[in-house]
Formats: structure tokens, C-alpha cells, sequence
């Protein structure tokens, strides 16, 4: 096997798009190479112009696919250092709407295609005591009524990785997630299209003309994606996550100060909510206790 020390080769599921598709230029042009996982042909035709860059076709929800790139990997010959389970979609709506069509359809993407790629490349990752790196969200600490679905999903991940985090240990390996705010893509345009073509039974309790108004919101909402920041920070935090000695199990990338802030209370608003009045609740003076003895443990 080609292992040459001055690259690594790392697999993005996603590449041709947002951050998977930043993510790929920031490492290629520092010299790694990359497998770019896209779904449709002509993605991949542009893929495989950009210099170190093999395009893969590759849809995470489908084992085949899976199985074939796989099967180009070895074929290359050059191994695998990492993982970026990138691939993603959202959904709008309350979640008193969504119908089991369309929590299946986007939990299989977001979560279950993430532990199908991650159970295909483990084998070539304990080889490299490699890194996989799962682009969770905010959407994975903050639960919105609107975006119910789309944070169960990244809630989901969440437990996922941390529950990776301690499979790998043995192996020299480490996880990482990358929780983004909101930045420029075409997340909110992908979702607008696939709600054009959505079937009759996707969205239940719900009236054709309230139907009509929702489409009416997602359009309105999602074209602020254009007015986001470009996603460099977040690109900056799967390279540490990737190469650095010793990467975080997780990189909170805020796109302004009030989304850390909404992130940070709300796991203050839990903690405060798991505390709350029961016989072995703790007070404030054991509660900051606890946090600097966490503080100390963080920073040793
Ligand atoms: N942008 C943000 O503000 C933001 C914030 C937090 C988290 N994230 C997360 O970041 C990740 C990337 O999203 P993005 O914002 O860059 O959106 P994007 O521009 O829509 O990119 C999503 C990528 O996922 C691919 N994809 C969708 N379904 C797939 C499937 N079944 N198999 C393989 N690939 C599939 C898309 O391919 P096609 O082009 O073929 O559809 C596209 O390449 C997602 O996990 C998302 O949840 C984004």
C-alpha cells in the first residue's frame, strides 16, 4: 500500500456541494488527496477535473454504491486516512406533520448513512489510525418547532459519535463532530426542490393551503443561505479535526457570537432542567465545583 507521508487521503461524503465541496478545495490544495463522494454524473465529471481528486459515485443510502467505493479505494491503492461524513439534508415543518416517509427518508441520510460509511471504511481506518470527522450542527444542541426533524437527526449524531469516540479508543483512532452554525450552501435549495417533488403521503395533518404557506416560509427562510458567511471557519475545524495531535471530540463553529451564545445556554437551560427539585439535586456551590474540577480535567 502507498502510504506517502506528505498526503493523506480522505473521503468526503457530499463533495460536490457547501462545505463538503470547500472542504475538498482547502485539502487538495494542500496537498491531499481526496475521494469526493457525489451522486449525479455531471458533479462527478466536474469533480474529477480538480487536481487531486478522484470522484466517487456514491450515494450514502445506498449499499451498492457503498461497496463500489470501497472497492475503488483499494483498487487505488493509496489507503484511507480519514472520513468526513459531510452528506446532508433537512427538512422543514412541525413535527406533528412529518409523515414516517419522511423521518425514514432523512434520518436514513443523516444518520443511518453516516454509520453505513463508517462501518464500510473502519477496516482502512484502523490500518491508518485514522479520523472520521461527522458534520453534526447546532441543529444537534438546539431543538427548533420548525426544524424538529432536521435536529432530531443531528441529535441522533451527536450520541453517535460519542458513542464512537469510545469504540475507537482501542485503535488509535479519534471522532470528531463539527457543529456548525449557519453558512452559505445549497442546503436550503436542495430541501426547496425535493419539497416540489414530495409525494401526497410525506406531510400528514396538514392543510393544502397551509402545505402551500409552508413552502411559502422555507422559500423566505432559506434564501438568507445566500447572506450567510462562506464556510471557512468550518473547513478550518475539520482540518484540526482531521490533523491535529490532538483533536477536539467537538468543534462548535458559530457563524456570529449570538449563535455560541444560544448553544452554550441551552446546555445550561438542560442542565438546569436535570437539576431542578428531585432529592439529589445539586446547589450552586457543588454545581461550581463540579465545573472547575471540569475546567481543570479540560485544560490538563
Ligand atoms: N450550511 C449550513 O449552514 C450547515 C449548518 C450546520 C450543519 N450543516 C451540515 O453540513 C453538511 C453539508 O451540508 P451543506 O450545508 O453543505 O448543504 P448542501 O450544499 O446541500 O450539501 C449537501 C451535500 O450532501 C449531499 N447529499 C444529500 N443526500 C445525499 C445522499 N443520500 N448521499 C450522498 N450525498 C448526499 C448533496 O448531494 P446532491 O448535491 O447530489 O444533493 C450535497 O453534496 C450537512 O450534514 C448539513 O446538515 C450545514
Amino acid at each position: 500500500m502507498k502510504v506517502e507521508a506528505q498526503y493523506k487521503p480522505i473521503l468526503i461524503t457530499g463533495a460536490n456541494s457547501g462545505i463538503g465541496r470547500k472542504t475538498l478545495e482547502m485539502l487538495v490544495d494542500k496537498g491531499h488527496f481526496v475521494y469526493a463522494g457525489a451522486r449525479k454524473e455531471k458533479d462527478i465529471e466536474e469533480l474529477n477535473k480538480l487536481p487531486n481528486t478522484l470522484a466517487i459515485k456514491l450515494d450514502v443510502t445506498n449499499d451498492e454504491q457503498i461497496k463500489q467505493a470501497i472497492k475503488t479505494i483499494h483498487k487505488e491503492d493509496r489507503g484511507l486516512y480519514g472520513l468526513v461524513n459531510n452528506a446532508g439534508i433537512a427538512e422543514v415543518g412541525p413535527i406533528i406533520t412529518s409523515s414516517m416517509n419522511m423521518i425514514l427518508d432523512l434520518f436514513n441520510v443523516n444518520v443511518f448513512g453516516v454509520h453505513r460509511m463508517t462501518l464500510a471504511t473502519f477496516p482502512l481506518l484502523i490500518k491508518s489510525q485514522g479520523r472520521i470527522v461527522n458534520i453534526s450542527s447546532i441543529s444537534g444542541v438546539l431543538t427548533s418547532g420548525y426544524l424538529g426533524l432536521y435536529s432530531m437527526s443531528k441529535h441522533a449524531l451527536e450520541a453517535y459519535s460519542d458513542a464512537l469516540i469510545q469504540a475507537v479508543e482501542s485503535f488509535d483512532m479519534h471522532v470528531s463532530l463539527i457543529e456548525p452554525g449557519n453558512f452559505q450552501s445549497n442546503i436550503g435549495k436542495n430541501m426547496i426542490e425535493r419539497m416540489r417533488k414530495e409525494e401526497e403521503d410525506y406531510r400528514v395533518n396538514m392543510t393544502a393551503a397551509r402545505r402551500k404557506q409552508l413552502f411559502k416560509e422555507a422559500e423566505i427562510g432559506f434564501s438568507a443561505y445566500d447572506r450567510y458567511p462562506e464556510p471557512f471557519k468550518v473547513t478550518e475545524a475539520i482540518f484540526d479535526a482531521l490533523f491535529s495531535k490532538k483533536p477536539k471530540p467537538r468543534y462548535l463553529v458559530g457563524g456570529n457570537e449570538e449563535e455560541v451564545k444560544r448553544v452554550i445556554k441551552r446546555m445550561f437551560v438542560e442542565l438546569l432542567q436535570l437539576n431542578s427539585k428531585h432529592e439529589f439535586s445539586f446547589n450552586r456551590e457543588r454545581l461550581i465545583e463540579l465545573m472547575d474540577d471540569l475546567l481543570t480535567e479540560n485544560n490538563s
